[in-house]
């Protein structure tokens, strides 16, 4: 089963992470837990790359994918074969939101990236951890030094969260939008919702 978690900067997937692993854990699976940008080493350099280095915006965007193809062929695919869960934090719907959404790149182009890096692999499932950006961004404020998207104005943000909700009118199958403007335990019941209609 292939996971991913998605929403815009601080929406508050990374407090759900560990819950997640346990959750399946506790029933008895093997878990991968990964992230995007990243989860490899050649993928790690480029995020450092593309979080803190200005850029086009289509060179961010060939850079996630480029990313992705690595993780792709290193983790995902073979722990997928291997019977885990992989359980990534970001994936494609991300370069959807914030490359299209935020940055303005059509969707078409997007589209063919995710065409030739994926074309026969998407989530089973996404949890989309959906949040007014105004809201997120004062959870984050006090929490870590922001990268190059967290330093973005709130239109962007709101461009991102908005295209992150069509996305998941979209692919409803797929695509769960978590209320995450709730208390976490409420979260986690949300989640303890969806994890079980899987089963
Ligand atoms: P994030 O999960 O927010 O990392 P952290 O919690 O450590 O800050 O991901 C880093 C950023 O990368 C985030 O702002 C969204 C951005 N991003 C894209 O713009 N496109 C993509 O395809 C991916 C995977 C991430």
């Amino acid at each position: 089963m292939f996971i991913t978690l998605e929403g815009v900067d601080g929406a508050g997937k990374s407090s759900h992470l560990g819950w997640l692993e346990t959750w399946f854990k506790a029933r008895g699976r093997r878990v991968r837990m990964t992230r995007e940008p990243g989860g490899t080493p050649v993928g790690e350099k480029l995020r450092e790359l593309v979080l803190h280095e200005a850029m086009h915006a289509e060179t961010e965007a060939l850079i996630m994918f480029a990313a992705r193809r690595e993780h792709i062929e290193q983790v995902i695919r073979p722990a997928l074969a291997d019977g885990e869960v992989v359980i990534s934090d970001r994936f494609t719907d991300a370069s959807f939101a914030y490359q299209c959404g935020g940055r303005g790149l059509p969707e078409a182009r997007l589209a063919e990236l995710e065409n030739w890096v994926h074309a026969d692999l998407q989530p089973d499932i996404t949890l989309l951890f959906d949040l007014a950006p105004e809201i997120a961004a004062l959870r984050m404020a006090t929490t870590r030094a922001p990268d190059r998207f967290e330093r973005e104005k709130s239109d962007f943000h709101n461009r991102v969260r908005a295209a992150y909700l069509r996305r998941a009118e979209q692919f409803p199958g797929r695509i769960r939008v978590i209320d995450g403007s709730c208390e976490l335990d409420q979260v986690r019941r949300q989640l303890a919702t969806v994890l079980e209609s899987l089963a």
